[in-house]
């Protein structure tokens, strides 16, 4: 069995780029299953940051082949820049190790107008996007007028492909939201020049990871966003338009169902949001300032694709629990431990009210926006924990609260991160 899920368990950036970076050591093939350039996973290797929206976190280690599947949604314009970034930085990034499935479906710059347009059009009910275009290009594909990776490898029909796209969304932004016309030729004749210099990369994604797992080779999935933002068990509708729980590995890569050695639940220590929706256990005022950062470190809550502040409260138990259920998790991969040093007290919801009645087992993540969190306190810490690299290096207050996490999700704390450096890491044991 050889394959490993890391995902998200809660409302995306959870450290998840961090974490396969570390598991990517044990790694032949790393594939991202679905999503687009609206995730961005930061992986930190001495002095060198790097921001991943699109290729998976294992290309940092040049023994992996990495593998972009038919569930993700790319747009070749930040494929191509990010492909540059990693080039310039000393990442082999050749169509050798790197291959885009032909049946992921394509974002354009019409794509993202209309994410936008749409956005604005929603007004105080917005869900918060990226703006990436990533639901436009769902829509598109789930409708079945969608643009293929494929589609660059004809050069002959590809502009005429796009460029009827192009004018269906002008119609659509001039029509129903009112704005601008777009320039039609212009955008699809810029696009198609671009996006063809995809096409090196485009391949039976599928049949590789098929062939390689049949081989023996070992498979590390790596989810984009967080299961949350699952677009049918999520937060509906204040989610992204993707399977994002590690249930969407074999659709998302084209490989059958089989067996998983582990699902690694990537959990940060408290809680995030960046964009719209629920949040019962959202922090306001200092406390909320205490957990975000001001900025001042590069590892503070500002989204790492839009810069955005991120929302940021207790950790919510009751969702992670959900969560473990819902994505099978197996263990949990716990993140940001450090940001918790030097809070007296510390936080974490164990259930909900709804009209001062306990839920209970009515629990409904639809109903989510409608409950109080009822929460447990557990004692803080004062010490550094960024150099701690056993268990027993922590204090017993932090072992505590890990504890508690494992009781609450019911499945084993196996990693604790407690810095962005690759060697700033508890593996338990
Ligand atoms: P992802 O989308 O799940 O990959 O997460 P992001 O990269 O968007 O956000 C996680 C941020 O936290 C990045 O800046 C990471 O470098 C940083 N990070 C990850 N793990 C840790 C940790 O244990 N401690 C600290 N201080 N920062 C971390
Ligand atoms: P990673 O992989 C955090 C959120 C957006 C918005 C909702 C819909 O880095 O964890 P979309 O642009 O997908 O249509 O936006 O989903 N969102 C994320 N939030 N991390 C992400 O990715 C996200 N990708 C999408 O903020 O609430
Ligand atoms: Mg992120």
């Amino acid at each position: 069995m050889p394959i490993t899920i890391a995902v998200g368990t809660q409302w995306g950036d959870e450290g998840k780029g961090r974490v396969v970076d570390l598991l990517s050591d044990a790694a032949d093939l790393v594939a991202r299953f679905n999503g687009g350039d609206n995730a961005g996973h930061t992986v930190t290797v001495g002095q060198t940051t790097f921001k991943l929206h699109l290729v998976p976190s294992g290309i940092i280690h040049p023994q992996t082949v990495c593998l972009m599947g038919n569930g993700m949604v790319i747009n070749p314009l930040s494929f191509l820049s990010e492909i540059e970034a990693l080039t310039a930085a000393g990442v082999e990034v050749s169509p050798v190790r790197l291959f885009v499935s032909q049946a992921a479906h394509l974002i354009t710059p019409a794509h993202r107008l209309l994410d936008q347009a749409q956005e604005a059009a929603r007004g105080a009910g917005r869900l918060g996007t990226t703006g990436r275009g990533i639901g436009p290009a769902y829509v598109d594909k789930t409708a079945r007028s969608g643009l293929r990776a494929g589609d660059i490898l004809d050069q002959a029909g590809l502009l005429a492909k796009v460029n009827a796209h192009v004018e269906q969304v002008d119609c659509l932004i001039r029509q129903l939201y009112h704005g601008e016309a777009l320039d039609v030729a212009d955008i699809s004749a810029a696009f198609v020049k671009k996006a063809t210099r995809m096409a090196p990369y485009i391949a039976d994604v599928g049949a590789i990871a098929r062939k390689s797992l049949a081989a023996g080779k070992r498979l590390l999935a790596e989810g984009a966003q967080g299961a949350l933002l699952d677009l049918d068990l999520g937060t509906y509708p204040f989610v992204t338009s993707s399977c994002t729980t590690a249930t969407g590995l074999f659709g998302g890569l084209g490989i059958g169902i089989q067996p998983v050695q582990r699902v690694v639940g990537i959990t940060k220590a408290f809680q995030t949001r960046v964009g719209d929706g629920p949040f019962p256990s959202e922090l306001s005022g200092e406390m909320a300032v205490r957990l975000r950062g001001t900025g001042a470190n590069p590892w503070d809550e500002y989204g790492t694709t839009t810069g955005r502040p991120r929302r940021v409260g207790w950790l919510d138990g009751v969702l992670l629990r959900y969560v473990v259920e819902i994505s099978g998790i197996s263990e949990l991969a716990v993140t940001k431990l450090d940001v918790l040093s030097g809070m007296a007290t510390l936080k974490i919801c164990t259930a909900y009210t709804l009209d001062g009645r306990a839920v209970g087992g009515e629990f409904a993540v639809a109903r989510l926006g409608k409950y109080q969190p009822v929460y447990e306190e557990l004692p803080g810490w004062g010490e550094d924990v960024s150099r701690a690299r056993r268990m027993q290096d922590l204090p017993a207050a932090a072992r505590g609260y890990l504890h508690r996490l494992e009781e609450i999700a019911g499945v084993p704390v196996s990693l604790v991160s407690v810095g962005p450096e690759r060697e700033q890491v508890i593996r338990a044991s």
